[in-house]
C-alpha cells in the first residue's frame, strides 16, 4: 500500500505536475508574444489562474499521499504554514505538544484534520472578525486535542444557519470518529475543539461500537 501510494504520488507529480507547468508557461509566453484585445487577455489569465489553482490542488494531493509525510510533525508544519497564508492579518499563536510528534497518522486523518483545519480558519476570515487566533495541538491522556480559538464576534450555535462548512466539519469528524465541540457565544468569540484517539489517530478506522 505504502509503494502503492509512493508511486501515484510521484506518477501525479511528473505527469500532471508537468503539464500544468507547461500551461502556464505556454500563456505566458503567448501575453509577451503576441497582442492580444483585453478580452483576449482576460481568457488567457483565466486559462493561466486555473491551471496554477489545480497546481495548488495537485501539490496538496501529492503531500496527503506521499506516505514520507505521515507523521504528525509532518502535519504540524503543514497546519503551520496554512495558518500563516490564511490568517495574514490576524496574529495567531500556535503551540503543539512535543510528545505527539513522532506519532504516525493514517492517509484518512490525515487528510480530514487538514480540510477541517481549513474550514475552520476560513470561518474565522470569513465570518470573525477577530484580532487574535490561538493554536494549539495538546496530548491529553490519550488522546488528541486540537483547539483553534478567535477572539472575534462568536455566533449563536443553535440559531445560526448552517452552510456545508460547519455540516462538513461534523461528518469529517464522525469520518474519523473523533469527537468536535464548538463553544460560541455572540460577542465572546469562537473555540473549536476536536478530540481524537490517539490509536484511532493512527488507524484511522471507525471505532467499533461495543454492544453491552
Ligand atoms: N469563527 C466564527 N466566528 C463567527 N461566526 C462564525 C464562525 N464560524 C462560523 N460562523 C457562523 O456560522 C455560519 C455557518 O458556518 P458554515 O461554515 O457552515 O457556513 P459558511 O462559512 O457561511 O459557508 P460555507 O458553506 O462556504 O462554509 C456562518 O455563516 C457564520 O455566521
Ligand atoms: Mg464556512
Amino acid at each position: 500500500m505504502e509503494r502503492l501510494r509512493t508511486r501515484i504520488a510521484s506518477d501525479l507529480h511528473d505527469d500532471v505536475g508537468t503539464n500544468l507547468s507547461s500551461i502556464i508557461l505556454s500563456s505566458q509566453i503567448m501575453e509577451k508574444k503576441f497582442s492580444f484585445s483585453t478580452e483576449e487577455k482576460e481568457y488567457l489569465h483565466q486559462l493561466s489562474s486555473i491551471a496554477s489553482k489545480t497546481q495548488d490542488v495537485l501539490k496538496e494531493t501529492v503531500w496527503l499521499l506521499n506516505p514520507m509525510n505521515d507523521s504528525f510533525a509532518d502535519l504540524v508544519l503543514r497546519l503551520k504554514s496554512i495558518a500563516s497564508q490564511t490568517l495574514r492579518e490576524i496574529s495567531f499563536s500556535f503551540i503543539s505538544d512535543e510528545n505527539l510528534l513522532h506519532e504516525k497518522l493514517s492517509l484518512e486523518v490525515k487528510r480530514n484534520i487538514l480540510l477541517m483545519f481549513k474550514e475552520i480558519l476560513q470561518n474565522i476570515i470569513k465570518h470573525s472578525r477577530a484580532n487574535t487566533v490561538k493554536i494549539e495541538i495538546r496530548k491529553v491522556k490519550d488522546s488528541l486535542v486540537l483547539k483553534i480559538l478567535d477572539d472575534g464576534i462568536g455566533f449563536n450555535f443553535n440559531e445560526v444557519k448552517r452552510g456545508n462548512g460547519l455540516t462538513n466539519l461534523f461528518f469529517r469528524t464522525k469520518a474519523i470518529a473523533g469527537k468536535l465541540d464548538i463553544d460560541s457565544k455572540t460577542g465572546k468569540g469562537t473555540e473549536v475543539a476536536l478530540n481524537l484517539n490517539i490509536t484511532q489517530m493512527r488507524t484511522g478506522r471507525k471505532a467499533v461500537a461495543v454492544i453491552t
